[in-house]
């Protein structure tokens, strides 16, 4: 697609107002990062930093998936990062079922733009606005599923880890198997055939 579509994404977004949450918010927050990815991550909803800033996972919990990424020595800027809402809800509560509705034919479109083959999913929320409400992290976490051509796989939000640190054993586990995935697909040949058996 024409990067005139980015255009219309965008403006398409900041002029929502499609549920109420664009009333409070400071600013929109569509997401960013490399719209040529193969790979995207969707978290839940912006937070006070990202609604200050207008720029998602800049936060704790953004400097942290930063730091998860460059475990996997793929730079935040190869990716695509984005939310299932593009607004942030009061309190940093969880969206409600009608704003992620409202809200989706924004990821739609997003997802419509980038064609990502891997879709990485952050949190319950993403879980569930994506897979469907009877899905669960803790059972599915690290699970991959493919729909459409397109391979997902949830894993723990940034902020659980923050919150509860020992659950970062198994989000290691999970990024180890993101990255298997994307070598397998040949995707960032660039960074992945240039390491040794060593290196990974
Ligand atoms: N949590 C999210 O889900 N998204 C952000 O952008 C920041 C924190």
């Amino acid at each position: 697609m024409a990067d005139i579509s980015w255009e219309l994404f965008h403006q398409q977004v900041q002029d929502c107002t499609l549920c109420s949450l664009y009333a409070t918010a400071t600013h929109k927050v569509p997401g960013q990062g490399d719209i040529h990815s193969p790979l995207m991550f969707i978290g839940e909803g912006p937070g006070q930093r990202e609604d200050e800033e207008g720029i998602a996972f800049i936060g704790p919990a953004g400097q942290l998936l930063t730091k998860m990424l460059s475990a996997i020595y793929l730079p935040r800027d190869r990716v695509y990062i984005c939310n299932i809402v593009k607004c942030r809800p009061p309190n940093n509560r969880v969206p409600l079922d009608e704003e992620m509705a409202a809200c989706k034919l924004h990821l739609r479109m997003q997802v419509a733009l980038i064609r990502p083959k891997v879709i990485v999913l952050l949190g319950s929320t993403a879980l569930h606005a994506t897979l469907g409400p009877d899905h669960y992290i803790t059972r599915e976490r690290g699970k991959w599923y493919e729909r459409k051509g397109v391979w997902m796989m949830p894993t723990y939000h940034p902020s659980a880890l923050l919150r509860d640190p020992l659950k970062k054993r198994e989000a290691w586990e999970d990024m180890q198997s993101l990255r298997n995935r994307l070598i397998d697909l040949n995707l960032y040949p660039d960074i992945y055939q240039e390491l040794t058996s060593d290196d990974i």
